[in-house]
């Protein structure tokens, strides 16, 4: 009789266990349909901005996990706007033997931009693992389009792990400033570009290749990103990561971002010049109010290729 209560209780614990960590799970499949549910792999989405719509309208308050298949997803681009500070995940299926692939067609499109949380104390906790992104304009954009200088939005606590992000360029000049005269454009172009206070995220394991310009970018205040155990392969103009402001205006320099065993080969357009695998960009005291702050960028442990 004791036994058996107790062992009882121990079964009672043990279901309770993953009611605990409770998730929303969608699908995505590139032979799916986003009038499909998503509920489950043979009801799956087709786009990022199906998925998106699903969650908007069903505004889930725990952590959303999408699973990815298998296959290859062409021509995809998202503005993401859901965000409930739990975290949101893109991954393929356990046990997938190959990575899903997101291929822009080089027709100029950014892969993924995260839009603006509409409350500044939600982190946005974006998880990306293991997809494959190629032939973009632009991979990863966490906070490009925010009003430089004022936003109080942050993109934070976002992991890019395990993914590889390859042919992310624009080649071809164009008159970007209406001056009459086409500019090069190479060196706008990251793979991933973290401004306006993204902070603590982590972007490792990545394998990057065939990058036009700076293959990371951190700006404006972005603080505490790491950015570990990346290969960099004919990524990079100038360097694989740099952190830059303007050297007049009121951006702030980004500190304590480390850049951290990484592997680094020549840049897009050959070697970089000595020195500049990681480099920073405008002065490093502005908004220190007189403190000390980090150093803008702690670099250790890089392998040259
Ligand atoms: C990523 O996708 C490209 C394009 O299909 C393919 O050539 C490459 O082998 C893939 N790489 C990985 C690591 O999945
Ligand atoms: C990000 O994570 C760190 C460490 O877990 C935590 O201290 C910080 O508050 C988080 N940031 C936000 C905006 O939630
Ligand atoms: C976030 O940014 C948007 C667009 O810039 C702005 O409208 C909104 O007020 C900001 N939210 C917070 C909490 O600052």
């Amino acid at each position: 009789m004791h036994f058996s209560r107790k062992w009882a209780a121990l079964c009672s614990v043990l279901a309770l266990g993953p009611a605990l960590v409770p998730a929303t799970t969608l699908y995505m499949s590139p032979s799916g349909s986003d009038s499909n549910t998503g509920a489950s792999a043979t009801n799956a989405l087709k786009t990022l901005k199906g998925v998106l719509g699903k969650v908007t309208a069903a505004k889930p308050a725990d952590a959303v996990d999408i699973v990815v298949a298998e296959g290859t997803f062409v021509g995809q681009s998202v503005v993401w706007t859901y965000f409930n500070g739990k975290p949101i995940k893109f991954a393929p299926p356990a046990g997938a033997k190959t990575k899903p692939i997101f291929d822009g067609e080089g027709t100029g499109l950014a892969w993924f931009t995260m839009g603006d949380s509409a409350d500044a104390a939600v982190p946005t906790n974006l998880h990306f693992i293991g997809l494959n992104v190629t032939n973009y304009w632009l991979g990863l954009d966490l906070g490009r389009n925010k009003a430089p200088g004022n936003s109080q939005n942050e993109s934070s606590n976002n992991t890019i792990t395990g993914n590889r992000f390859h042919g992310v360029k624009n080649s071809n000049p164009a008159d970007s400033d209406g001056d009459g005269k086409n500019e090069d454009l190479t060196g706008y172009i990251h793979a991933i570009y973290a401004a306006h206070n993204s902070r603590g995220n982590v972007i490792a394991n990545n394998e990057f290749k065939q990058v036009t310009g700076d293959v990371v970018r951190t700006r404006d205040g972005s603080h505490d990103n790491l950015i570990e155990g990346n290969r960099f392969t004919t990524a990079g103009k100038y360097s694989a990561y740099s952190d830059w402001i303007a050297d007049t205006g009121n951006e702030c320099p980004s500190h304590g971002n480390r850049f951290k065993d990484n592997t680094v080969g020549d840049g897009y357009f050959g070697p970089f010049k000595a020195g500049y695998v990681t480099h920073v960009y405008g002065p490093d005291d502005r908004c220190s109010n007189g403190g000390t702050l980090p150093a803008r960028i702690i670099e250790t442990g890089t392998v040259i290729q």
